[in-house]
């Protein structure tokens, strides 16, 4: 359709009648009304007319040889360029089923002959006016679609900005969270390296020269210093210190204040009665320090092992914000056998001071991603023990609610304060302290839920915090 609008006044106006007297009349009234008029004086003019130029209106008889106004109107439609022309009958014929038929095939109006003149004016002018608020109608909803696309392709764009913002801030942590363990990997090696440089060289005579009875002193440090599994907060260290430097004084030890602190370092803590034996003997001074050192450069050891898992841990994070695993199969699992394993492996944490009660129900094996959901359990598990510093009370109740397996692990640790609550399913959000927590735990059991396509859910009070998972079983 033309995007200028027809003036009605100059319209230009197809006739079509076979009968001449007729043509002449309407196109003389028309001409006189200033409009601009094409007589033709039948259907196959009629349409060789319109498709050259296609006129703003058709005034068309119905009754005509070889090609009659219906079939005209009817080709009128079915032309891409001439469709949206109005076609308005004019004819002799007065019969309904007639005038519902020249509605039928598209016109959008009938005169009936012999007509008033003012009649046909008024319903071309009307024909014309509605035509062009068409057009108007029209352009107003090409406006609005390409205002719509635009909004669209800067939404997109914000969005993308969004995203880039979001990956900055995640690189970022990332950045940090890879640095922190880099660091203690370094510092450990540089440890380790040193122990090698002023031990390496001695171990030989030490050993040579060391009695039966020191040695036995020396195996039993190592083997306490490396067989402490909890871990004490430093007020606990200060009081162990304490009673360390009464013990070893009761045993008249002398350098008691030392030698505590070197112990409690040691992660020696009590009963050190079967050792004060040892402070009395004359090489107890190298047989002392050299198992200090052997036992700092273990620690460095663990310290490496435990910075490579958390470093880990980001990678695991980022793999999964990547969908790097895609190629791993979903397999039949019970989850009860992944929540044993994890609390297989948190056995040290938890038998000083845990107690884990389980309510277990009745759950089929689901198809799942097993490996991936014992890192739900981990995380959840993990963050409970943290919550309740090692001692309280781990209760994790599975059930089968409709077509959902829940699983509840409550703590009853110092729960989360209402308004972190938002923020704890975010990347890199923590409350611990740098070193303890990268704060990507829930962001990855948020993660892993999500692609079992299941949910995850929080409430907390002091005292009592619940993570509720829950999973379809199909
Ligand atoms: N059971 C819980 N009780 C109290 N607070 C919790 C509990 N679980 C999570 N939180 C809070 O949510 C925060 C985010 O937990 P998340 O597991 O994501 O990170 P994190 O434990 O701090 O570090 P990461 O898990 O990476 O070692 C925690 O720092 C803690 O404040
Ligand atoms: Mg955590």
């Amino acid at each position: 359709m033309n995007s200028t609008l027809p003036k009605t006044n100059r319209a230009n106006i197809l006739v079509v009648d076979d009968t001449p007297e007729n043509l002449r009349l309407l196109a003389g009234i028309l001409s006189e009304k200033g409009y601009q008029v094409r007589p033709v004086p039948n259907g196959k003019l009629a349409l060789s007319a319109a498709q050259k130029m296609p006129p703003d209106i058709v005034l068309l008889d119905i009754m005509m040889p070889d090609m009659d106004g219906y079939e005209v109107c009817q080709r009128l439609k079915d032309s891409e360029v001439t469709k949206d022309i109005p076609v308005i009958f004019i004819s002799a014929i007065n019969d309904v089923m007639d005038k519902v038929k020249a509605f039928a095939v598209g016109g959008v109006d009938f005169i009936t002959k012999p007509f008033q003149v003012e009649e046909v004016l008024a319903r071309i002018e009307t024909h014309l006016k509605i035509c062009s608020l068409q057009q108007s109608l029209q352009e107003k909803n090409q406006d609005l679609a390409t205002a719509i696309h635009q909004l669209q392709s800067t939404q997109e764009q914000l969005i993308q900005s969004e995203k880039m913002a979001a990956l900055g801030q995640l690189i970022a942590g990332i950045a940090h969270e890879i640095n922190t363990p880099l660091g203690i990997i370094g510092s450990s090696i540089d440890n380790i390296a040193n122990f090698w440089d002023d031990n390496l060289a001695k171990m030989p005579q030490f050993f040579q020269e060391l009695s039966e009875e020191s040695q036995g002193y020396f195996l039993s440090l190592l083997y306490r210093a490396t067989h402490q599994e909890t871990l004490f907060t430093s007020r606990e260290k200060r009081k162990f210190k304490q009673q360390l430097t009464s013990d070893l004084r009761a045993g008249s030890v002398k350098n008691a204040e030392q030698i505590a602190d070197t112990l409690v370092d040691m992660e020696i803590y009590d009963n050190i009665e079967k050792l004060l034996p040892l402070f009395k003997l004359p090489d107890w001074e190298v047989v002392f320090n050299t198992a200090y050192q052997f036992v700092s450069f273990k620690k460095s050891v663990s310290l490496i092992q435990r910075a490579t898992a958390k470093s880990g841990k980001v990678v695991f994070a980022l793999k999964s914000y990547a969908h790097f695993d895609s190629k791993q199969e979903k397999i039949q699992a019970n989850l009860h056998d992944g929540i044993e394993t994890v609390l297989t492996l948190y056995q040290n944490q938890l038998k000083h001071g845990i107690e884990v009660v389980k309510n277990y129900g009745n759950l089929p094996k689901i198809v799942c991603y097993p490996d991936e959901l014992n890192q739900v359990w981990t995380n959840l598990i993990y963050n409970a023990l943290q919550a309740m510093d090692y001692k309280g009370i781990l209760t994790i109740e599975t059930l089968l609610q409709e077509a959902n397996i829940l699983l509840k692990f409550t703590d009853n640790g110092k729960g989360i304060p209402p308004e972190i609550i938002p923020k704890i399913f975010q990347p890199f959000f923590t409350t611990k302290s740098a070193g303890e927590g990268s704060g990507l735990g829930l962001d990855i059991v948020r993660k892993i839920v999500e692609k079992h396509e299941g949910t995850i859910a929080v409430e907390s009070v002091p005292g009592q915090t619940t993570f509720t998972v829950s999973l379809p079983i199909y």
